[in-house]
């Protein structure tokens, strides 16, 4: 018999996450970035790490490359407030350097418990971090981005991170473009 485990509170999760010593990013956090949006989201956006500014805010993507976020979102037809965004690390790596494999794997247990609980048709993930840990390839996001792929019961939409086309203008069309089709997969 398949037993299923009941779904976590999200504010349990947070709580959890908030006292969370599992790795030593903990030593120079100003706080936990959790994740914010709509708890029954439909669309789950997945993210790096929190930045400077979301360390100080304790809110994911608030900084410059949240600014940008939100006008994608809204090219796919979406509000901030209507998906969950949240991020692959909940602490913020010094210097904002990459997360280390240890990091991902010391805070992988929240994601997933996240997931489980909003339990989204969609998974956007945001830049090669997110992209691989949540479809488990080595595949790139330049080969990746824009194309629907399927981790277990959810839809994966990759898309570059926002924050790369603030110093690559070059990846501004991918990115709006990757968001016009999520917002055509949302229609059918
Ligand atoms: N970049 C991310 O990946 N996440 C944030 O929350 C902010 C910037």
């Amino acid at each position: 018999m398949n037993v299923q485990r009941p779904h976590i509170p999200l504010k349990a999760i947070r709580a959890e996450v908030a006292e969370c010593h599992r790795c030593p990013l903990c030593e120079g956090r100003t706080q936990t970035v959790f994740g914010v949006g709509n708890p029954e989201a439909r669309v789950l956006i997945v993210g790096e790490a929190p930045g400077k500014n979301e360390d100080l805010q304790g809110e994911p993507f608030v900084g410059a490359a949240g600014k940008y976020l939100n006008e994608l979102l809204a090219v796919a037809g979406l509000a901030r407030d209507e998906v969950f965004i949240a991020n692959v690390l909940k602490c913020r790596p010094p210097s904002n350097r990459d997360p280390r494999p240890e990091e991902i794997q010391a805070c992988a247990p929240y994601l997933r418990e996240q997931t489980r609980t909003i339990d989204p048709e969609f998974i956007v993930t945001l830049g090669n971090f997110a992209t691989k840990f949540i479809l488990k390839t080595d595949v790139g996001i330049t080969r990746l981005h824009g194309t629907l792929q399927r981790a277990g019961r959810f839809k994966v939409f990759p898309i570059f991170h926002p924050a790369a086309a603030l110093y690559d203008g070059s990846k501004r069309e991918a990115l709006e473009n990757d968001f016009t089709t999520l917002g055509e997969l949302l229609k059918s």
